[in-house]
């Protein structure tokens, strides 16, 4: 028996476990809605205080968020961060923070 068409069908198995079918990349993504306006709708930022978080390390964003609703991060802009911070459970900043870390690499396109 030729093998070839199983062969494809795993290949696009896993192709559809890219972003489009991840559930915590949609997740992410829908909760992330209202941080667009500032940080740009692909997680780059259209105004220059603002910064990118497109491709963003997961920890590094989770710390950040974390620092901001703990008063932690207190200076430049760090005052619209943490209202925004306020609203965010512990497991939206973890949804969002995977969800900007996958934006812009390989996992997404893949
Ligand atoms: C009103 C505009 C605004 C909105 C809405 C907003 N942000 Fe921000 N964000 C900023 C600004 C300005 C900074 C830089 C603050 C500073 O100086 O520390 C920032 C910084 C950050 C940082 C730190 C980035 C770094 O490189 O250190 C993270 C993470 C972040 N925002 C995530 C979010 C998330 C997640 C949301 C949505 C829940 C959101 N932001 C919504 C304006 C905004």
């Amino acid at each position: 028996m030729n093998r070839l068409p199983l062969l494809i069908i795993l290949i696009f198995g896993s192709a559809s476990a890219s972003a489009d079918y991840d559930p915590s990349f949609k997740i992410g993504k829908e909760k992330a809605k209202v941080c667009m306006t500032c940080h740009g709708e692909d997680g780059i930022s259209t105004i220059d205080p603002y910064p990118n978080l497109r491709g963003q390390k997961v920890g590094y964003l989770i710390s950040a968020l974390k620092d901001y609703q703990s008063r932690q991060r207190t200076s430049g802009l760090a005052i619209l961060m943490q209202q925004q911070a306020d609203t965010l459970s512990e497991q939206d900043m973890k949804d969002i923070s995977y969800y900007y870390s996958v934006l812009g690499t390989k996992q997404e396109e893949e």
